[in-house]
């Protein structure tokens, strides 16, 4: 006969109740911004469960308890880790590099130097995918990556640059003899080089709070996190992305983010690419 197991049984964690989700579901969404729908029940304990345990804590209301008492917000920061989908890759989303490289980098004259924000930037792939597009199209400029997410987990990830062999799949070998160093024989990491990673600066940014920059981007990329956020928090933040694109300037958003729905101020370009009104190519690269 096969007994029922309860998971409170297995791990001393009672599972997660419809009020506990609420109260973090409401927590997240304050906090960072996350839309958790329901039906993320599963997910949500799945993913705490182990801050709960780890916590000591026998069931998610002190968890959560433990969480809004906490004054050095380091619980709330573990929560939103945990609950913070970082899935990238390298050259994710091919043809923005594309574009990027054919329409957006002609039309920047001779700007020196060229600078870009990679906005939710995880572990990093985007960052370095943007340098090595940049350092090709224009070798002998200087380029800066200002990098920021909101997770310091994912942004310590993105500065050591140091990636699996297994995650480098996409990436040609010329780019990773040109722009990475390998470990171990056959290899089995890359680090980007030196010379690449000193053109990236890390900043800890939670795109649902106010924050601010010395001087607007030409560029921005800030693809795959509105998609966790409801329409609202698009628009907030998509508010606050334009208020720090240059008149002219290019918002990269992934594809599944299409803005049709979020009322905004830019122009539509393409699929996943929208520019702020103002300068025109001829004016912008001056
Ligand atoms: C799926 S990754 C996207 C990475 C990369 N931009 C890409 O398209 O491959 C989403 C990232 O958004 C970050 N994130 C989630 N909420 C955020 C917020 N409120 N402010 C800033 N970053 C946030 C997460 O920590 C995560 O690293």
């Amino acid at each position: 006969m096969t007994r029922h197991v309860d998971t409170a049984e297995v791990d001393g964690v009672r599972p997660l109740a419809p009020q506990e989700f609420d109260q973090i579901r409401q927590l997240a969404y304050r906090t960072f911004g996350l839309d958790l729908k329901s039906g993320k029940e599963e997910l949500v304990s799945a993913r705490l469960r182990k801050l709960v345990r780890g916590g000591g804590f026998r069931c998610f209301q002190d968890y959560y308890r433990s969480i809004v008492q906490d004054r050095t917000g380091k619980s709330l920061l573990a929560m939103i880790d945990a609950l913070a989908t970082n899935h990238t890759s390298f050259l994710r989303e091919p043809d923005h590099f594309q574009f990027l490289r054919d329409q957006v980098v002609p039309a920047l004259g001779a700007r020196d130097p060229i600078d870009v924000w990679s906005a939710a930037c995880s572990t990093g792939e985007e960052v370095w995918t943007l340098a090595m597009v940049l350092n090709e199209a224009l070798p002998h400029r200087k380029v800066r990556i200002t990098a920021s997410d909101i997770s310091n987990k994912a942004l310590s990830f993105a500065q050591r640059a140091l990636y699996p062999a297994e995650r480098c799949h996409g990436v040609s070998a010329t780019w990773l003899s040109r722009y990475f160093a390998a470990e171990g024989r056959p290899p089995v990491s890359y680090q980007i080089a030196p010379a690449i990673r000193a053109q990236a600066v890390f900043r800890r940014i939670n795109l649902v709070e106010s924050y601010s920059w010395p001087h607007p981007f030409p560029i921005i990329f800030c693809r795959n996190v509105m998609i966790y956020f409801d329409r609202q928090t698009q628009e907030r933040v998509i508010a606050g992305l334009s208020q720090h694109l240059e008149p002219g300037g290019y918002l990269f958003v992934g594809h599944a983010e299409s803005l049709t729905r979020v009322s905004h101020s830019l122009e539509y370009v393409r699929p996943a690419v929208y520019r702020k009104p103002g300068k025109k190519e001829a004016m912008w690269n001056k």
